[in-house]
C-alpha cells in the first residue's frame, strides 16, 4: 500500500532530496543543490512511500507564499511508478493540508508540460509564463479550495 507521510529521519530526508533531484532536475544536467530553494526551511514535506518496501516513490512540499494562498512545489514521482496516482494521492494530502491551515487558494508554478495535470486536478492558469531555471518554462496555475 502506498502512504503519505513526511520524512522525519536524515535517510529520509536524503531519499526524499535525490528523488527530486533525480526526476526533476537530473535529466536536464542541472548540478546537485538545485533541487532544493530558499523555501525548504518554511515548507512542509510530503513523500508516497511503499509501506512494503519503505521505498519513497513520489514527493511533494508546500508553502505558504503568501497570507492564504499555499503554494505546491516540487511535485515529482519516480517514473517507473508513474500513472499508479501516486501524484494525486501528493496533491490530495497537499489540499486537505491546505485546507486545515485555512489557505484560500492553492497554486503550482507548473511546468509547461505539467499544465494539463494539474487541469485535471483543478487547477487553471492564472500567471504569465516566466522563465525558471534556463530551460524549464513555468506557469502558475492556481484553485480556490473550498471551506
Ligand atoms: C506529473 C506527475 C507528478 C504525475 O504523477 P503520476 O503519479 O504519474 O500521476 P497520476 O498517476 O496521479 O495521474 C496520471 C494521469 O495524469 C495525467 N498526466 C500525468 N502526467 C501528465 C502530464 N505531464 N501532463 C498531462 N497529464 C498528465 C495522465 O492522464 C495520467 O493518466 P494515465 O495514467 O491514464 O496516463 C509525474 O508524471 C511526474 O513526476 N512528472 C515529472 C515531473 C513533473 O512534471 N512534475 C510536475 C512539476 S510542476
Amino acid at each position: 500500500m502506498i502512504v503519505i507521510k513526511a520524512p522525519v529521519t536524515r535517510e529520509e530526508f536524503k531519499a526524499y532530496y535525490a528523488l527530486r533531484y533525480k526526476v526533476l532536475r537530473e535529466p536536464w544536467g542541472h548540478p546537485k543543490g538545485t533541487e532544493k530553494d530558499d523555501y525548504e526551511p518554511i515548507s512542509e514535506h510530503f513523500m508516497a512511500v511503499d509501506d512494503q518496501t519503505g521505498e519513497i516513490l513520489g514527493v511533494v512540499k508546500l508553502f505558504e507564499k503568501s497570507p492564504g494562498v499555499g503554494n505546491i512545489s516540487h511535485l515529482a514521482v519516480t517514473p517507473a511508478h508513474q500513472h499508479r496516482g501516486i501524484g494525486t494521492l501528493l496533491v490530495e494530502a497537499v489540499e486537505k493540508r491546505s485546507r486545515a491551515r485555512g489557505f484560500k487558494t492553492l497554486g503550482a508554478m507548473s511546468r509547461v508540460t505539467a499544465t494539463a495535470y494539474f487541469e485535471r486536478h483543478g487547477y487553471h492558469v492564472a500567471g504569465i509564463p516566466a522563465p525558471h531555471l534556463g530551460t524549464t518554462h513555468v506557469v502558475w496555475m492556481e484553485k480556490e479550495l473550498a471551506g
